[in-house]
């Protein structure tokens, strides 16, 4: 589209960068719209990143307030040693106070951070498409609403993109850059160079619902309610498993009390409706009962977990049993006999050296320690006594708390005899009922199903899917690495057994995955036409 700059009177073609945008130019300045918590911060590492920076809100006096709250928080850097005194004045020095949209429209990109409400940022940008040359980018740090929608009623929306911080902004250094349906390439370009500039750690995606991250972090935040509702296990026991061997940093219902049920409860209704309710994103009704009656989690109190002073209340695990089982019999396994050989040195070590026959003696418990298979359907085929078979799962290690899964017909002296067994060596147990893929391995599962989708539907680069779940979410591996160091193959099967099991489609293995596997390939290798 040809225009004529008012300004400079140039004619050329917004859909190219225009020669006299730079990302790199030293003066290079940034307008940032509502300086709330992101504002705020956004304001601080652009300025700290060397760009000039107006700081503008609608409530009087309100930027103000933030370039003040910015001048302790750098003071508290100079203190810490982080900052020298000097860049901490210079950096300060940089950000101007706009009184006006006119004001912000000085810059050479906007920032918006305002009120997450699609009419009301529709019409701001309106107005600054209006308002600025069209040489000038816009951005939006929104969260949920399409960057495409934001920018519907701009005249020129090939200049619109989208910038999605995290919060705390200064620490958290994953920016999304978005392109929306309109967006022009030199624009996601000039917004990955500024976001380098802000000392922040870029990923490029499309115009997608949750973009990258709050995208990946739906089979967390869904799969764990479905494992509670069907009371496999408690949402203390799924949180203690999941920051164990896994590696979590926190448990899902720790970390949704911690973000408040009230804020992500919305974000998963809104990602689900935007995706037309496809089936893996579906929110669950035991968090909608909890956002519907106000418990919130540590802001009001009362969540999943209790609070008091501000503290979690977390029950400690009741102490093991001690009754050995008179001897334990393992299932020998020709797929993964390599994660089984430590379970077997345990048991040894409490004094117990597993049977060698190809069948338990009389008596022995029965341990098994499949990957996928709910515990039921391995009896059935295996035709093993219920009474006495347990399983373990060994997928991600031994480190505790080790997950001990049993089925309806267990005869609880054998339950707590293999609890006793497991738990020789001090390390915690959780006991849980019967699940395809226990809990760790159908959550790992689905994360990384649902990265092989976003990859499949060509949202974003494998090596971004990972390093924004990295980043973003604080996953010790991205989606893809995670399935590729499991073994893709393995995470297909406990897809597979977990379709064939609840016949639910939100298990149906993404075709990403089930390429790879047929192809054996890695999941970060990209599709092959382009
Ligand atoms: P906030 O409520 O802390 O700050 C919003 C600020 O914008 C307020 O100071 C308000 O006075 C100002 N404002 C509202 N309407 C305005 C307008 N029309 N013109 C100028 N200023 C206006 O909100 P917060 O949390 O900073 O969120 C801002 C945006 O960032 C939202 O789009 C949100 O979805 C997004 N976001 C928020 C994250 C978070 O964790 N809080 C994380 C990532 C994105």
């Amino acid at each position: 589209m040809l225009v004529t700059t008012s300004s400079l009177n140039l004619v050329f073609n917004c859909s190219e960068r225009p020669m006299s945008f730079d990302p790199t130019a030293k003066d290079l300045t940034v307008a940032v719209i509502g300086t709330g918590t992101m504002g705020r911060g956004i304001v601080q590492v652009a300025a700290q990143g060397g760009m000039r920076v107006i700081a503008y809100d609608e409530k009087p006096g309100a930027a103000m307030v933030a370039k003040d709250y910015i001048g302790k928080i750098l003071a508290g850097l100079v203190d810490k040693g982080r900052v020298t005194a000097a860049d901490a004045k210079a950096s300060l020095d940089r950000i101007g106070i706009g009184h006006s949209l006119e004001d912000c429209a000085k810059a050479d990109v906007v920032i918006e951070a305002i009120v997450e409400r699609l009419d009301i940022k529709q019409s701001l940008f309106q107005r600054l498409d209006q308002l600025c040359d069209p040489k000038v980018i816009l951005a939006s740090n929104t969260s949920s609403l399409p960057v495409t929608a934001i920018s519907a009623k701009c005249a020129h929306p090939e200049r619109v993109g989208g910038m999605h911080f995290f919060n705390p902004v200064p620490v958290m250094k994953l920016v999304e850059v978005i392109g929306g349906l309109k967006t022009a390439p030199w624009v996601t370009d000039a917004l990955t160079q500024i976001g380098r500039r802000m000392n922040r750690d870029p990923v490029m995606c499309i115009d997608s619902p949750g973009f990258i991250v709050n995208h990946v972090g739906r089979a967390y935040q869904t799969e764990n309610p479905r494992i509670l509702t069907e009371g496999i296990a408690t949402h203390p026991e799924i949180d203690r498993i999941l920051t164990g061997a896994p590696g979590f940093k926190l448990g899902p219902f720790a970390l949704a009390d911690m973000v408040g049920i009230d804020v992500g409860f919305p974000v998963m209704e809104s990602i689900y409706e935007q995706f037309q309710h496809e089936p893996a994103y579906a929110p669950n009704p035991l968090t909608a009962l909890r956002a519907a009656g106000g418990l919130y989690g540590q802001k009001t109190g009362a969540g999943w977990y209790d609070y008091k002073d501000g503290k979690r209340v977390d029950a400690s695990l009741p102490p093991a049993p001690k009754k050995l089982p008179q001897s334990v019999w393992i299932w020998p396994s020709t797929s993964h006999a390599d994660l089984i050989a430590p379970l077997a040195e345990l048991f040894t070590k409490a004094g117990l050296t597993p049977e060698t026959g190809d069948k338990p003696s009389d008596g022995a418990l029965v341990v098994l320690c499949q990957i996928g298979y709910d515990l039921t359907t391995a009896i059935d085929d295996l035709k093993l006594d219920g009474k006495r078979t347990v399983s373990v799962d060994v997928l991600f290690g031994l480190k505790g708390p080790r997950t001990l899964m049993v089925t309806p017909a267990i005869d609880p002296a054998m339950r707590d005899a293999a609890h006793a067994l497991l738990a020789a060596d001090g390390q915690d147990v959780v006991v849980i009922n019967d699940s395809p893929g226990y809990v760790a391995q159908r959550t790992v599962a689905m994360i990384v199903n649902v990265g092989c989708n976003i990859a499949q539907r060509q949202i974003a680069s494998p090596a971004d899917i990972d390093k924004g779940a990295k980043l973003g979410l604080g996953y010790p591996f991205g989606p893809l690495e995670w399935g590729d160091r499991i073994g893709p193959g393995r995470v297909l099967f406990i897809l597979e057994r977990l379709h064939a099991f609840y016949l639910d489609p939100r298990y149906k293995p993404s075709p990403w995955l089930k390429r790879r596997v047929m192809l054996g390939l890695p999941l970060t290798t990209p599709d092959g036409a382009h």
